[in-house]
C-alpha cells in the first residue's frame, strides 16, 4: 500500500477510540488508519459513519486476544504504528468479571507486543507502540496532591490491575528488547459517544427517561473530566512528538465531586429541556458504594504542556454542553445501545 504510515488502532469503535480514527482519518490523508475491534458491547460502527468510506481508512473486526489473526493484519497492512485503545474500561464491570480484564488488558496487550517486537525486528522504518492507559494506575488520592509521571503505580480494581500490568509490560518491551513503545494515562473523558454506563452519559439518559441518578456512597469522590476530542488532540501530539520510552499523564485540571457534577448536570438538562430549575434533582438517588471506589484521582500535565505544547482549553461547562446537545440530538444512538446487554447489566448494577 502506498501510504506514509500504516498505523493499526486498535478499540477504534469504542469511545475514545472513534474520536481518534476521526481525528487521524481527516486530518492525515497520506496515513492508512487500520481499526482493528472485535466490537464486544462498548463498540459500535454507529460511531464511525461519517468516515468509512474515506480511502485511507479500513475495518477489521478481529480481537486483539488472537494472535494469529493479529500477526496477519500485520503482514496484510505492513502495519508500522500501533496505538492501542482495545480495552475492557468499565470498573463496575471488571468487580463482576475481573477475568474478562485480564484476558483483554493484560493478554490481548501481550500479543500485540510480541508481534510488533517479531514483525518490526528488522524494520527499516519508524515504528512507534504507543499504549493508551489511565490515571486509575496511580490509586487514589486524598484531599491533596496529584499524580506525575513518577507516582508508584497502586492500582486497586481489577480494571486498574490489568490496566497497570499492561503499562509494566510495554514498559518491559521497551527496556528488554528496545520496542519502541510510548504510553499515555489519562483522567476521565467525557463527550458525544460515550457509552451509558460511565457516570456522565448514564446521567443524560436517565434524566431523560425520568429514572433515578445513581450516585455512589456519598457522592464526595473527586474526577478530573477531559473533553475527549481534548484528549485525542493529545494523543496526536504525544504519537508524533512524545519521546519513545518515555509516559505522559493528560488531565483536564478540572476537578468535580461526583455530586456537584450530577446537579451541574441536572442544571444543564432542566434548562435545554425547558423543565423548571431543579425538576432534575429530584432523580437523585444515594446507593450502595462502589466496593474498593477510589477517593480522587487528579493530574498534573505539566510534563505535556512544557514539553509538547499540548494543554486542555475547552472550558467544562461549554464542553458539558455540546455533549448534552449530541445525546439530545441522537436519540436513535442512545436507544439502540441502551437495549439487550445493557438492560441486564443494568439490572445486575443497580437492583442491589
Ligand atoms: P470503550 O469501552 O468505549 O471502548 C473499548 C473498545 O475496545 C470497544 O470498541 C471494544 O469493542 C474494543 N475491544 C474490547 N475488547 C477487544 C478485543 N479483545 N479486541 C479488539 N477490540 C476490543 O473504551 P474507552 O472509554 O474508549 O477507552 C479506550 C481506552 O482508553 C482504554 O484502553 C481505556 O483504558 C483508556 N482510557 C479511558 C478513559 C475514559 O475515561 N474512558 C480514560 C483514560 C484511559
Ligand atoms: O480515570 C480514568 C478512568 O475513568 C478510565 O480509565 C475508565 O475507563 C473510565 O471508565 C473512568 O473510570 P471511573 O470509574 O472514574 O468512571 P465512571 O464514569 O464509572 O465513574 C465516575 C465516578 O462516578 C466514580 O467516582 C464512580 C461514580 N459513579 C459512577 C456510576 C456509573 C456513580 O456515583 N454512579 C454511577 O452510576
Amino acid at each position: 500500500m502506498d501510504f506514509q504510515k500504516k498505523i493499526m488502532i486498535t478499540g477504534g469503535a469504542g469511545f475514545i477510540g472513534s474520536h481518534l480514527v476521526r481525528l487521524l482519518v481527516n486530518r492525515y490523508p497520506s496515513y492508512a488508519i487500520i481499526n482493528v475491534d472485535c466490537l464486544t458491547y462498548a463498540g459500535n460502527l454507529e460511531n464511525l459513519k461519517d468516515i468509512e468510506s474515506k480511502e485511507n481508512y479500513f475495518f477489521e473486526k478481529k480481537s486483539i486476544c488472537d494472535y494469529n489473526e493479529m500477526e496477519a493484519l500485520f503482514e496484510k497492512y505492513q502495519i508500522n504504528s500501533v496505538i492501542h485503545l482495545a480495552a475492557e474500561s468499565h470498573v463496575d464491570r471488571s468487580i463482576h468479571d475481573p477475568l474478562a480484564f485480564i484476558q483483554t488488558n493484560v493478554l490481548g496487550t501481550t500479543n500485540l507486543l510480541l508481534i510488533a517486537k517479531k514483525y518490526w525486528e528488522n524494520s527499516i522504518h519508524e515504528n512507534r507502540f504507543y499504549h493508551i492507559s489511565t490515571d486509575e494506575v496511580f490509586g487514589s488520592l486524598n484531599e491533596t496532591g496529584y499524580f506525575t509521571e513518577t507516582t508508584p503505580y497502586s492500582p486497586r480494581s481489577p480494571y486498574s490491575a490489568s490496566k497497570a500490568s499492561s503499562d509494566h509490560l510495554v514498559n518491559a518491551f521497551y527496556h528488554t528488547y528496545q520496542l519502541p513503545t510510548v504510553i499515555s494515562n489519562c483522567s476521565n473523558n467525557y463527550g458525544p459517544n460515550q457509552f451509558p454506563e460511565k457516570l456522565i452519559p448514564l446521567a443524560i439518559h436517565n434524566i431523560l427517561h425520568q429514572k433515578p441518578l445513581p450516585v455512589y456512597g456519598s457522592g464526595e469522590n473527586v474526577r478530573d473530566w477531559l473533553l475527549v476530542t481534548e484528549h485525542v488532540e493529545a494523543i496526536d501530539t504525544i504519537f508524533h512528538k512524545g519521546k519513545i520510552g518515555e509516559t505522559y499523564n493528560i488531565g483536564g485540571n478540572n476537578e468535580w465531586k461526583n455530586i456537584d457534577l450530577i446537579k451541574l448536570i441536572c442544571d444543564l438538562m432542566d434548562e435545554k429541556l425547558g423543565n423548571k430549575k431543579g425538576t432534575s434533582t429530584q432523580y437523585i438517588t444515594f446507593v450502595k458504594d462502589r466496593s474498593g471506589h477510589d477517593l480522587r484521582y487528579a493530574i498534573d500535565c505539566s510534563k505535556i504542556k512544557n514539553e509538547l505544547d499540548w494543554e486542555p482549553k475547552i472550558q467544562f461547562r461549554e464542553g458539558l454542553s455540546l455533549t448534552i446537545d449530541w445525546y439530545l440530538n441522537n436519540p436513535t444512538w442512545l436507544k439502540n445501545v441502551t437495549s439487550g446487554e445493557y438492560l441486564q447489566y443494568y439490572q445486575k448494577q443497580y437492583a442491589q
